[in-house]
């Protein structure tokens, strides 16, 4: 494993299909997914030399913590299928290396047991349908211990996911004898992680959607858990604000008006992200919004995710002003691959190519990045500033 893409190659003859297809796909036609990726590539570096670049550090501040490196581990739903114990897995594996994860609200461990493994990891919920059930979902999460609270707001209806229908995935999973090939032809999934979860832990539940236990994996009811979002709105996250006294972050903000609602609204942070291309199709790249969205930020931490696979990516949108990015797909596939150890190699991959390339850039800390380190291929002028200040 040399970069995070040889992981999607390994998982994808590790995972059963439908488990790959889950993770792997997006909405509709990949617009948003696909051009997630382009919108870096039209990105180029415009380094400097003979800088002194001999001590160089990556660390950055958010919420008063202090991590090692400028990105974390994106929430990811039912990541338990992925890898045994998957939630953990990862939470453990951020710990260690010192970034911050993200428990997804779709995850098939309980919330207390992650907390326990790796204190400090974040949680993102998905806010159940009443104030009553979102207030016991606040005290749950608080008595476990978190401290930085995410909530994803780009789902008021499920995205329209034909890729994962192709694949065979569906909640619920459908009992039949595809499935059951599926599963058949990825023998080591099926003993190291189906069949160990279900003869060690029975059979997995959506465990932190609500205060109380969710849905089992194999139940119709999931489906009724997961559809009454859609009259949301921010007098939500006044209430949640007004009670919530950790750090709270919006995620999936792509439009500054937004932004500008959630700065107004007291949010200590937000994520830029069109969910990994998940939800809205043809919803515009998180990074070619990102200027425009600092711009109206105020003091909240600007975040991003969607389409990091290289340091060189970080780097790109930490110059356009994100304090930190999160990783999703990639360290999935990772878990899937190797567990524990195998998120830390991608952790290190990850934190290696930063630290090459800040000494390539002429840069010794991410401080100092800013946009005039970027040429834009398709439009040279806002990014190129040839004669701006210089550290
Ligand atoms: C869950 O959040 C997903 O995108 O599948």
């Amino acid at each position: 494993m040399l970069s995070l893409p040889d992981f999607e190659a390994a998982a994808r003859r590790v995972l059963p299909r439908p488990i790959f297809g889950y993770v792997a796909g997006a909405a509709e036609d990949n617009r948003a997914h696909d051009d997630n990726r382009r919108a870096f590539d039209e990105l180029a570096f415009v380094p400097r030399v003979l800088c002194n670049v001999a001590h160089r550090q990556q660390q950055v501040s958010l919420f008063g913590t202090t991590y090692a490196s400028p990105f974390g581990i994106a929430p990811m739903g039912i990541a338990a299928l992925s890898a045994y114990r998957g939630d953990i897995v990862l939470a453990r594996a951020a710990a260690q290396a010192q970034i911050p994860a993200v428990l997804s609200g779709s995850s098939l461990i309980a919330l207390e047991t992650v907390m326990a493994e790796a204190p400090g990891t974040w949680f993102q919920a998905y806010l159940p349908g009443t104030n009553e059930r979102i207030d016991a979902l606040l005290r749950r999460v608080a008595a476990a211990g978190v401290q930085t609270l995410v909530i994803t707001v780009d789902i008021p209806v499920a995205g329209n996911r034909e890729n994962n229908l192709r694949a065979g995935f569906s909640t619920p999973l459908r009992p039949g004898v595809r499935l059951a090939w599926d599963g058949l032809t990825r023998p080591r999934w099926l003993l190291g992680t189906l069949l160990q979860t279900l003869a060690r832990h029975g059979m997995p539940h959506f465990e932190n959607s609500f205060a109380d236990r969710g849905a089992p994996i194999l139940s119709s009811r999931v489906q009724r858990d997961f559809a009454e979002r859609d009259h949301f709105d921010w007098t939500h996250i006044a209430r949640i604000r007004r009670q919530w006294k950790g750090a709270l972050v919006i995620k999936g903000i792509l439009s500054p008006l937004d932004a500008a609602q959630a700065h107004r609204h007291g949010v200590d942070g937000i994520i830029v992200s069109n969910h990994g291309g998940r939800q809205l199709d043809s919803a515009v790249a998180p990074l070619r919004v990102l200027p425009a969205i600092v711009e109206r930020a105020g003091d909240m931490t600007v975040m991003l995710d969607g389409g990091i696979r290289r340091g060189a990516d970080v780097l790109k949108a930490m110059a356009l002003g994100a304090r930190a990015v999160f990783v999703g797909r990639p360290f999935n596939y990772a878990a899937a691959v190797d567990g524990e150890a195998g998120v830390a190699v991608a952790i290190d991959l990850l934190r290696a190519e930063i630290d090459r390339n800040l000494a390539m850039l002429g840069l010794t800390s991410l401080d100092d990045l800013g946009p005039q380190y970027l040429f834009n291929h398709r439009a040279p002028h806002p990014l190129h500033h040839p004669h701006g200040d210089h550290p």
